[in-house]
């Protein structure tokens, strides 16, 4: 006997009418039109079902802190970094535990289950860092929560100088945070941003960590910390462990040195995360017209093989005001951005926000395959590109194979494919 039994599904690959089979918590079977005794079936109705979405790239440390102490006036990225600063010496754990709880919870009705968050870690009291690892152990029965030990201050530039935010760095990793951040571009120099680079994957190749860096997040054309980036994770042997966050001034770099660098990053078996809400908000900001996008260059990226992600970056924060934890959201500005409209990069972009994400954290039993967790929800979308189009209502979000949040069906069921029910059309 099943514990679940999914009929008539639309997969993400295209497949339709499928079954899918549920028992202990794991997909024991994928395939047209089973039956089978079963504790509880679900007519899927056509609709789609999807593995859970991913979020590779989230600062949960800030999220929903919108308003406080102050809101940023300019909407640009320095008064933002700014305004954190402001905010940091007022953080207590149990507030920021509140608000990450908060959206943990908006999270999982938006069928987002797996989330990577850096999380800043110059504060020498790493508030941040004991409560978001308190958040991830509590979230973990419904959300896998990655941290990334962010220094948002730089490691070898600030107040209190270089040693000291390294240590704080080293510190929040002996304590259970996952992966090594960084941020070159915000360095003092080019020469500190490449030694930065340097000793955050020497220290994630002792480790035996992965890395994501902040990386080149400028309209800055001759930022190069993505190639030092790329080099130092041939070096160490960090191939497809190493991801290059945001990239924006790719966007801006010439044609000619990127089509030297594109091959170096494949290399290297990079991963990128694009960030399409904030790099189109936030970049660009020192133009007139014509104004540059910002988001780094995604399609390429893609049509050499390299694994890109969209993230969402940021919710309701010192950043970006607004946001609500939807990845089809993201999927949706990211399609736009990068001009993705062809119906093979519409699918992409459906990717970009599940299966390359899943890619990038290293989640473990991820997809719609038997011996995957039974981990998806069912989409009120006939496929990938209706849904990311609609933004589709997450009609059922389930765990191993458990109902954990359910939305009803929205009127926009009137504006999926096909024509409206009760309209006759002449042609
Ligand atoms: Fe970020």
């Amino acid at each position: 006997m099943l514990d679940l039994l999914i009929q008539n599904a639309s997969l993400p690959d295209g497949r339709q009418n499928m079954s899918v089979a549920v028992q202990d918590g794991k997909i024991v079977e994928v395939c047209a039109g089973l039956q089978a005794p079963s504790a509880e079936t679900l007519d899927a109705q056509g609709m789609l079902l999807s593995p859970p979405f991913v979020d590779a790239h989230f600062h949960m440390d800030a999220t929903l802190s919108y308003g406080l102490p102050r809101v940023n006036q300019s909407g640009t990225l320095l008064e933002g970094i700014a305004l954190w600063g402001e905010l940091k010496p007022l953080l207590t754990p149990e507030a920021l535990m509140e608000r990450a709880l908060t959206y943990c919870d908006w999270a999982v009705a938006k069928g987002l289950l797996a989330i990577r968050t850096h999380v800043d870690v110059c504060d020498p009291r790493l508030i941040a860092v004991e409560a978001l690892l308190e958040v991830k152990k509590r979230v973990a029965p419904y959300i896998e929560l990655q941290l990334v030990a962010f220094p948002q201050d730089g490691v070898l530039r600030g107040a209190q100088g270089a040693s000291q935010h390294m240590k704080n760095l080293v510190r929040a990793l002996d304590i259970g945070v996952d992966v090594v951040g960084g941020i070159p571009h915000f360095e003092r120099t080019m020469a500190d941003g490449a030694l930065s680079v340097r000793m955050l994957c020497e220290l994630a190749a002792e480790r035996g960590l992965m890395v994501d860096m902040h990386c080149d997040e400028s309209d800055d054309p001759h930022s190069r910390h993505v190639e030092t980036l790329a080099f130092e994770t041939q070096r160490l042997g960090l191939q497809g462990r190493v991801t290059g966050s945001h990239l924006t001034s790719m966007h801006s770099m010439d044609n000619y040195y990127v089509s030297k660098l594109i091959p170096l990053m494949a290399e290297a078996q990079l991963n990128v995360v694009a960030n399409p809400l904030i790099n189109i908000t936030l970049q660009g900001r020192n133009d007139s017209y014509p104004k540059r996008r910002g988001m780094t260059r995604v399609p390429e990226l893609m049509a050499v093989g390299m694994t890109v992600a969209f993230g969402h970056d940021c919710v309701m924060d010192p950043w970006y005001s607004l946001g609500s934890g939807d990845m089809l959201e993201v999927a949706h500005m990211g399609l736009h951005v990068g001009q993705m409209t062809g119906q093979a990069a519409m699918r992409q972009c459906f990717d970009a926000v599940t299966s390359n994400p899943a890619r990038i954290l290293g989640l473990q039993g991820y997809g719609l395959a038997v011996g995957c967790n039974a981990d998806f929800c069912l989409l009120q979308a006939r496929d990938c590109i209706e849904a990311i189009r609609l933004r589709a209502t997450r009609l059922k979000v389930f765990k191993r194979g458990l109902l954990i949040a359910q939305t009803p069906a929205s009127v926009s069921s009137l504006c999926l494919a096909g024509r409206p029910p009760q309209t006759t059309w002449a042609i």
